[in-house]
């Protein structure tokens, strides 16, 4: 066992409030903050990315760019870490490699350190453009695993992606368990397996739904992971990352103990439950607490919150249970896919439209996409019958190839439209554009409109990304986004045969 201390990086800045109040810390609630979080000597900070640009385009009335240059000057000491969806950079479809590549320049030069990439089916092929660019920029590129549980998962199958991710020129490994399921045991004998076959430092980010979080850092330390990530209390335990303090103190007369200023946690802590208490509408008591229901079905604490009140409001609290088999069971016919952002809307929609309709009596875009390997290349293998089903229904054939290969590249076109609209045209300004178009020019005509306020929370407007129209036969189908109470969450409103009713489904990180 290692004998040096742990490092902890901290995640309040990003996952902490993601996770706890729908990522709506602006940047004025994060600047006191910085100063004191970079004084402490943590391993990283983590900043930006997931849901945090869409937040701030989309509820904060924040340029995302000018947010992470800001809270980098505040914490100049700390390196920064970003989560990035690999070719779906923050987004939740492909993008064009120029689009990737502009994009990592972009947050590199911005003062982003650290790039944690992932992709949501741990299809390599996803990762490759962004690693290579992070490489360019000259930033630190830490390649994520996404951890999940199922036949086709093993300890052999993330070593091996482990391995290729060093191939690729990775600095770092991340072992990313987004629903908080890895086991002590597990943990454990993972992060020995990659210590073992790589020569990469190796650091784990779970969540502490199942409350699993804390035992699981602690086998992983036993493992001689090099570093853990916790978050600060209000914004941290349940849903999000272990507190640091409550980490430290389990960590008491352990060989690799590790300690950060009791005094400064105190004072962030005071100044956190602040914030907390301004972003209450946003907050829930469902998010905050152990949750064990996430450990018999399998699925994310936050989608499981989120599908007892969507089924409430529907008059389908019943179904709870058959929805949450459902998952399971189209995960199965999905291939044994992670559910993980973009992935965990996706089978969380088709759950709820097999249980309302019927199995695959409607099949979403977007799952079809999936089954036709639109996404990248699934750990198992996809249900012939649902196959056959897909193809018949959308006249279409599997595609073999990394499915960014059939993009065309797109930042001259992006640069033109922007042109022709009169908005900025740098890279920054192509990049948000490709991904938040009518978001991005709302923040550039707030900006032109004279005594613009502060910023301020706003009430949720349509979602613009909203998933593919829902295909249905036989009877026609209508689906339209309405507003999400929280980021990330996507509410359809779906008539059927002239009967209308609403499904949501809510992001996981
Ligand atoms: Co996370």
């Amino acid at each position: 066992m290692a004998s040096i201390p742990v490092a902890f990086n901290n995640t309040v800045l990003r996952d902490g409030h993601q996770s706890l109040a729908a990522t709506r810390m602006s940047t004025p609630q994060m600047l006191p903050a910085a100063p004191i979080l970079d004084s402490m000597g943590f391993h990283g900070l983590e900043t930006w990315g997931g849901a945090t640009i869409d937040s701030c385009l989309r509820f904060l009335g924040e340029n995302p760019f000018d947010r992470l240059r800001a809270v980098k000057k505040a914490a100049p000491k700390t390196p920064h870490i970003m989560l990035l969806r690999g070719q779906n950079i923050v987004q939740y479809t492909s993008f064009p490699d120029d689009v990737v590549e502009a994009f990592v320049k972009a947050t590199v030069a911005a003062g982003c350190d650290v790039l944690r990439i992932f992709d949501a089916l741990n299809d390599i092929r996803n990762l490759k453009t962004a690693i290579a660019a992070t490489k360019a920029a000259k930033g630190h590129a830490r390649g994520e695993i996404c951890y999940t549980t199922s036949p086709v998962h093993t300890i052999e199958s993330f070593v091996k992606l482990g391995v290729e991710l060093e191939k690729l020129g990775c600095d770092s490994l991340g072992i990313k368990d987004m629903s908080g399921v890895i086991s002590p045991r597990v943990a454990y004998d993972l992060v020995t397996a990659l210590k073992k076959q790589t020569k990469l430092p190796v650091i784990l980010h779970t969540h502490d739904t199942t409350g699993f979080g804390a035992p699981s850092y602690l086998a992983a330390i036993d493992a001689g992971v090099d570093v853990v990530e916790t978050s600060i209390v209000p914004f941290a335990n349940g849903t999000a990352q272990p507190d640091t303090l409550r980490m430290m103190e389990l960590l008491k007369g352990h060989p690799r103990a590790v300690e950060y200023d009791r005094k400064k946690l105190q004072e962030l802590r005071v100044y956190l439950t602040d914030v907390y208490k301004q972003l209450s509408k946003f907050t829930s008591p469902d998010n905050e607490r152990v949750d064990s229901d996430t450990l018999v079905y399998q699925v994310p604490g936050g989608m499981l919150s989120n599908f007892r009140n969507q089924l409430k409001e529907q008059g389908m609290s019943d179904k709870f249970e058959e929805v949450l088999q459902e998952i399971t069971y189209v995960r199965e016919c999905l291939g044994w896919i992670p559910l993980v952002t973009p992935t965990s809307q996706i089978v969380g929609t088709q759950a709820m439209m097999n249980v309302k309709f019927g199995r695959w009596k409607q099949i979403s875009q977007q799952a079809a996409d999936i089954a036709l390997g639109k996404y990248g290349q699934t750990p198992g293998p996809i249900n012939a019958d649902v196959l056959k089903l897909v193809c018949d229904k959308y006249n279409a054939k599997v595609i073999e190839g990394r499915p960014a290969d059939g993009l065309a590249p797109r930042m001259d076109k992006l640069r033109a439209e922007l042109a022709a609209a009169n908005l900025p045209t740098d890279d920054e300004a192509c990049v948000l554009h490709a991904m938040f178009p009518r978001e991005f020019s709302d923040l550039h005509k707030k900006k032109a409109a004279p005594a613009a306020a502060p910023v301020e929370i706003k009430a949720a407007p349509a979602p613009v990304a909203a998933p593919a129209p829902v295909v249905a036969a036989p009877a026609p189908v209508a689906a339209a986004s309405i507003p999400g109470s929280a980021t990330g969450r996507r509410c359809f409103a779906i008539t059927v045969g002239g009967k209308r009713s609403e499904v949501c489904v809510e992001e996981i990180a």
